[in-house]
């Protein structure tokens, strides 16, 4: 199939450009003039480059028709990190430009549209969610996927494309922004440095990237996939179980600061993925969160320069 994947630069795009790529699957990426494409050097001679910003449709129109993508996988989005979430000045930007992706793609001939939601969409449930559970967002990121899974899915009836929402939840692995609490704390904890943490009683649903790139292929694959899908582990650790795995990993004589940190007010404390629709389709996680850690651990041990600035 062929596949305009945006968000390719990115930690998830990233990881689903290689998978994709794997599978045989013909694949265009977007790079936009300040685009850090640090992740995937060593795929870009095996991928179409579109060269423009979401920000600027039209000029993306013209390289996209020839492209004839079949599929779009739309994972670029801006204002992802949490010091990010409620910033008004680019958040909903997202939305226009999502929009105009999707038109600009149903005129090239596109038939499958594949976009990333986010666990954030039913704001602090504290219970295990499922699809048909109320949403009720309490940032400006949760509310703008939320509008968009609702905009997107009109768009792509009125144009006859098939819609996919996958609702991800929290991802972790190699390559990630040093902003999230994983790599965050694996990157202190390499330097010996002291991390500052709340008490850890957080009930919480991760899932490896790797585990993310299949289910994006499989959605892509399965056509009878349609409408909303869950994207975790299915299961939920105590954050301070998994902080003391990753711990244990690098030096377990490691002292943690637990407590140090209070919850936010709107802190969620349990936070848990129904899997059951996507598993239905035939995707399952395959990386046991203790492997998954590891191998985080490892890539971040050899690859830590990347991160000093
Ligand atoms: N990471 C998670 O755990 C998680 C959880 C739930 C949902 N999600 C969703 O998954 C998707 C990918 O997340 P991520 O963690 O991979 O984010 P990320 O690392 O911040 O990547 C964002 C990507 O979007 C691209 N982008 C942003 N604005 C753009 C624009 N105007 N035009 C073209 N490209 C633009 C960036 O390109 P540049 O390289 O050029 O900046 C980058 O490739 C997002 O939709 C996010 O909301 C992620």
């Amino acid at each position: 199939m062929r596949v305009l994947l945006t968000g390719a630069t990115g930690f998830i795009g990233a990881h689903t450009l290689r998978k994709l790529l794997e599978e045989g699957q013909t694949v265009a990426i977007l790079l936009r003039p300040t685009s850090d494409p640090w992740r995937i050097q060593d795929l870009l001679d095996r991928v179409t480059v579109l060269y423009g910003d979401l920000t600027h449709p039209q000029a993306l129109a013209s390289q996209l028709k020839p492209f004839q993508p079949e599929a779009i996988v739309h994972l670029a989005w801006q204002g992802v990190v949490n010091t990010q979430r409620n910033d008004v000045s680019q958040i909903f930007e997202n939305i226009p430009t999502s929009l105009e992706l999707i038109r600009l793609s149903a005129e090239a001939g596109c038939k499958h549209w594949i976009g990333l939601g986010s666990q954030a969409e039913y704001g602090p449930a504290n219970r295990i969610l499922s699809e048909d559970m109320p949403t009720s967002p309490t940032t400006l990121y949760g509310s703008s996927k939320l509008a968009l899974r609702y905009l997107a899915e009109g768009l792509c009836n009125f144009y006859g494309m098939r819609f996919v929402w996958l609702r991800l939840f929290s991802a972790y692995g190699p390559m990630d922004s040093p902003h999230w609490l994983i790599p965050y704390l694996i990157l202190t904890l390499l330097k010996g440095e002291h991390p500052k943490l709340t008490k850890g009683e957080q009930l919480w649903d991760y899932i490896f990237v790797s585990d993310v790139a299949e289910a994006i292929c499989t959605v892509l694959r399965e056509q009878q996939a349609r409408g909303v899908f869950n994207l975790g582990s299915g299961e939920a650790r105590p954050l301070r179980t998994i902080i003391e795995t990753i711990r244990d990993n690098i030096d377990p004589s490691l002292n943690l600061g637990f407590g140090e940190v209070p919850y936010r007010p709107d802190q969620v404390m349990h936070l848990q993925a129904d899997i059951g629709r996507l598993k239905a389709i035939g995707w399952e996680p395959k990386t046991p969160l203790e492997q998954g850690l590891k191998q985080t651990v490892e890539w971040y041990r050899a690859n830590r320069n990347r991160y000093d600035s």
